[in-house]
Order: C-alpha cells, then sequence, then structure tokens
C-alpha cells in the first residue's frame, strides 16, 4: 500500500519526464528534417505541401480523388527536369527520367533495390506479404542466387514447352468469348483476362488447375486487395492509425494470409510427391523448393522464404499481363485501322490454325509492335526505385548519397522529348527499323533486376491476343472511361467492356 502511495506521488514528475523526452526526441528528428532539407534542396522540385510530411499530401490528395499518382511525377519531370526532389518525413527520394543516369543506375548492380519500397513489401499491415522474394530482395547475394536457381524455369527451351498450355488455357477463353458472343452479352475483357492469366500461371508455375472461367474463386479478389492495401500502407504513413480504415485492412490481412496458406498447401502437396517419387515437373513451384535448402535442413525462416516467392509469382505472373491485353484490346478498339493490320497479319501467319506455334510467334511482328507500343502509355509495372549509396552528378546537379531514385517507365514513356506526339497509339514508333530509344522505355525495367518473366510473358500475350484477333470482332462499348486505376500496377477503370461477335472468315 505504502509502495502504492509512493508510485501515485512520482506519476506527475514521471509523466512530465516522459513528455519532456518525446518533446526533446520530436525536437531531434525535426532538426535532422531540416538538416536533410538544408542537404537536398538544391535539387529542383515542387513546393512541400508539409515541413513534417513533405510530398505526401499531395499524394493522398490524388489517391483520395482515384487519380494515377505517375500523372503527378510526370508533371514534375516536365516542369522540373530530369531529376527532380520529393520529401516524405525523413526520406528524399528523387524522381530520374535522364537517359544517361537511368543507364548508370538500372544497369549496374551498385544501386540495391531501395530500402523506402521494398522494405515496406516486405509485409503489409503486419502480415509477412512478398518478403525477400525475388522482386523484393534487397541483398544482392541473396537475390542472385535465387535468380540463378529460377533462371532454368524461364529458358527459352522450357518456354517453348508451354506452348500447348499457353494455346490450351487461351482456347478456354475462346470457348467463354463463343458464349458471350451467341448470347450476345457485354464482355468485361480484363476480368476475364485476369482469369485467364491465373489459369496460366497457376497451371505452368505450380502446376494447378484453377479454370477459373468455369468455377468462381477467390484468389482474383484476394490478389487485387493485396495490391489496393499495399499502396495504402506504401503511400500513407498513418492509414492504420484511423478506425474507418480498420476494417479494409483486416481484409487485406486476411488476403495475404489466403495467398501464403495456399502457397504452403500447393508447395506441401509438391513435396510429397517428389517424396513419393513421382515424376515432377521442373517448373516455377520445383525451383521454389530447391531455393530453400536442403530438406533435413529446412528452418522456419526457409518456409518463409519458400511463400514469399509462392507469392511474388502468383502476382506477378498474373496481374501485369492480364492488364497489359485489357489495354491492348482497349487502345486496338479505339484504333479500328490499326485492329485491320494486326487482323491481316494474324491471318496471313496463322490463317485457320487453332494451336499457335512458337515459329508463328516470331512472325506476328506487328502485333509485338502493338503490345509495345500499348505498354510505352501503359507500362501495368510502372516503374522501379533504387538506393543511390554515394554522391553523384545527374544532369549537372550534384545528388549527395543516401536518396533513392525513383525511375519512372510511365513518365519517361509520356515525354515529348522522347516520343513525338507522346500520347498517340502508334506501333510503328517500334518498327524493326525505326531507331531504338535510348533509356526511356523499360516498362520490364533494365538490367540485372529487370523482369525474369518478360518473354513468359510476351508470349502469353500474343497467344491470347492473336487467338482473339483470329475468331471475333469486339468493338467497345460506347460511354466507357479511357482512364487508369492505379493500384500500384495500372489497369483500366472502365474493365474494358466489349460486345463480342464471331468473326465472317470468308
Ligand atoms: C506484361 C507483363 C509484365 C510486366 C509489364 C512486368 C514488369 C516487370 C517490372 C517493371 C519488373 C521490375 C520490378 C521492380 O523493379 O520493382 C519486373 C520484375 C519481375 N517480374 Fe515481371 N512483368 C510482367 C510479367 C511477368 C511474368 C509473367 C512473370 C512470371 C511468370 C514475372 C516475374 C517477374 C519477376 C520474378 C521479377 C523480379 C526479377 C528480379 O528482380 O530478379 N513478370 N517485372
Amino acid at each position: 500500500m505504502a509502495i502504492f502511495t509512493v508510485l501515485l506521488s512520482w506519476l506527475p514528475q514521471a509523466l512530465l519526464l516522459v513528455l519532456c523526452l518525446f518533446f526533446v526526441a520530436f525536437l531531434g528528428y525535426c532538426l535532422y528534417i531540416k538538416h536533410l532539407h538544408l542537404k537536398y534542396d538544391h535539387i529542383p522540385g515542387p513546393p512541400r505541401k508539409s515541413f513534417l510530411f513533405g510530398h505526401s499530401p499531395i499524394f493522398l490528395e490524388v489517391m483520395k480523388n482515384d487519380g494515377v499518382i505517375h500523372d503527378k511525377f510526370h508533371e514534375w519531370s516536365e516542369t522540373y527536369g530530369p531529376v527532380y526532389r520529393i520529401n516524405i518525413l525523413h526520406y528524399v527520394i528523387i524522381g530520374v527520367t535522364c537517359p544517361e543516369a537511368t543507364k548508370e543506375i538500372m544497369m549496374s548492380p551498385k544501386y540495391p533495390k531501395d530500402k523506402f519500397l521494398y522494405k515496406r513489401l516486405f509485409n503489409i499491415f503486419g502480415v509477412r506479404f512478398l518478403g525477400n522474394g525475388l522482386v523484393t530482395a534487397q541483398n544482392h547475394e541473396q537475390w542472385y542466387k535465387q535468380r540463378r536457381i529460377m533462371d532454368p524455369a524461364f529458358s527459352s527451351l522450357y518456354l517453348r514447352g508451354l506452348m500447348g498450355t499457353f494455346n490450351e488455357r487461351a482456347e478456354v477463353l475462346m470457348d467463354q468469348l463463343s458464349e458471350e458472343a451467341e448470347s450476345n452479352t457485354v464482355a468485361d475483357m480484363l476480368s476475364l483476362f485476369n482469369c485467364v492469366a491465373l489459369d496460366i500461371i497457376a497451371k505452368v508455375a505450380f502446376g494447378v488447375d484453377l479454370n477459373l472461367l468455369k468455377y468462381s474463386s477467390p484468389f482474383p479478389k484476394a490478389i487485387e486487395t493485396c495490391l489496393k492495401g499495399m499502396i495504402y500502407y506504401i503511400r500513407d504513413a498513418t492509414f492504420e492509425y484511423f478506425p474507418q480504415n480498420w476494417r479494409f485492412i483486416n481484409e487485406v490481412r486476411e488476403a495475404c494470409r489466403l495467398l501464403r496458406t495456399t502457397g504452403a498447401q500447393w508447395i506441401n502437396e509438391r513435396k510429397t510427391a517428389i517424396q513419393n517419387g513421382e515424376v515432377v515437373p521442373r517448373d516455377i513451384l520445383t525451383q521454389i523448393i530447391k531455393s530453400a535448402g536442403q530438406e533435413e535442413s529446412i528452418t522456419k525462416e526457409d518456409e518463409e522464404f519458400m511463400l514469399d516467392n509462392f507469392v511474388t509469382f502468383f502476382i506477378a505472373g498474373q496481374e501485369t499481363t492480364a492488364n497489359t491485353l485489357a489495354f491492348c484490346t482497349m487502345e486496338l478498339g479505339r484504333h479500328p485501322d490499326i485492329l485491320e493490320k494486326v487482323k491481316k497479319e494474324v491471318d496471313d501467319v496463322i490463317g485457320m490454325n487453332r494451336e499457335i506455334s512458337y515459329d508463328d510467334l516470331g512472325n506476328l511482328t506487328y502485333l509485338s509492335q502493338v503490345l509495345k507500343e500499348t505498354l510505352r502509355i501503359y507500362p501495368t509495372a510502372p516503374g522501379t526505385s533504387r538506393d543511390l549509396p554515394d554522391d553523384m552528378v545527374i544532369d549537372g546537379i550534384h545528388i549527395p548519397g543516401g536518396v533513392t531514385c525513383f525511375l519512372s517507365s510511365y513518365s519517361a514513356g509520356r515525354m515529348e522529348k522522347f516520343f513525338k506526339d507522346p500520347l498517340k497509339f502508334d506501333p510503328d514508333r517500334f518498327h524493326p527499323d525505326a531507331p531504338k530509344p535510348y533509356y526511356c522505355y523499360y516498362p520490364f525495367a533494365l538490367g540485372p533486376r529487370s523482369c525474369l518473366g518478360i518473354n513468359f510473358a510476351q508470349m502469353e500475350a500474343k497467344v491470347v491476343m492473336a487467338k482473339l484477333i483470329q475468331r471475333f470482332d469486339f468493338t467497345l462499348v460506347p460511354g466507357q472511361s479511357f482512364n487508369i486505376r492505379d493500384t500500384g500496377t495500372l489497369r483500366p477503370m472502365s474493365g474494358v467492356p466489349c460486345t463480342i461477335r464471331h468473326r465472317n472468315i470468308t
């Protein structure tokens, strides 16, 4: 009782002490931010909205209005030049569109993936998400080891062997479109492409038949929820402290858990098959299991690491490709002359064949140009970022080391100085004889950390688009928006609703 009375008499002093300590810490933090402002403010950039939060209120405003954050980056790169500065709390980020600097930073392993973004993708709202998987690994050795193990599942020999699956899954989509054509219903192309892309990655990477065009599944929604949660988690440091967001945050956590528990189940099934001496494919799942080390010494962290890569491939292998297909359909719908040209090429190369071969893909050169142009205006994974540990000079401006550098493929792809009349959809920019863009076009990133699935994605996109164009005429439902929805990756806001008709092939 006496102790309690003594403690109570100390309470006001203790509270005062805590308050003083908090105040001193806060003052110290503010002084540190001021120091950073003095160190980096010679780099041009938009005015800060707040001393503490820097430019982040601008981002929150864009998000609130369902805008695309990359339009802001684009506006700033046009206004402030090839290198501009952004502040968020004690982070300094520079946006770079200078081709020389883009080349130096992306092509060299000297500049690791940055802590600001990729560390925050390790987990979202306390649930492990992409962890130390291939996209997010920052440590060079750890990344390099994984990439070497994964490489065989993306070799051109292995990919050639996947043509059967690409054809077969795309045929299921054609059957579905056939039904839509016969019943005269409107097809939501984005959601159909989402299903086919997820079906393909599940089959090819993990040996699982989802058949999403026939059976409903929680996965497409879970992926969308994770991505939506991811952008709030990255762009709004205060999001999780507001009770009105807690319900959504719980949905995001549940969605992350669903993907990881599914991964654990599929990995265990494959391990059992291996243990039973069954013949298993050398697919991504087998490589993921290999990357975790030897069976007898497997630790909890190894298990988590396998799930990191499972979620990485489940998401990276589906989202961006489906969105690219949807944007491509949208642009072809808006440009009947270009669509006619692709149709002619598809008819010449594949004619009435149902099975598209690997060699056919090489002959669909105009379709390749169309897909490249789609990704110039709509880079579905719109950029990448790196840490700049040491001082460097970009476009004559001294950049003290210790900043994050953001390279926006979206912004570079829409700049007049790199692409004349940039918003015009013109596949001839990528004609084989046209000059190659110089470090201003990188929808798959460049250098060592470029997309591992680039060939996979291009093959898949060509098979699906070629079959669609071979069999159907599609018309965009009038009045739809051509805006972009920013969910970290970019997707067409409308979902690209189309009416579908069987083609009259004479
Ligand atoms: C049109 C489709 C695709 C686009 C536009 C795209 C774009 C990109 C971009 C920009 C990056 C760099 C990300 C960053 O730096 O944060 C990346 C990385 C990656 N992508 Fe893709 N991607 C596509 C399809 C795929 C597919 C189908 C797969 C797998 C089957 C895949 C697997 C990966 C992996 C594993 C990485 C990490 C590579 C590394 O750091 O070693 N991607 N992708």
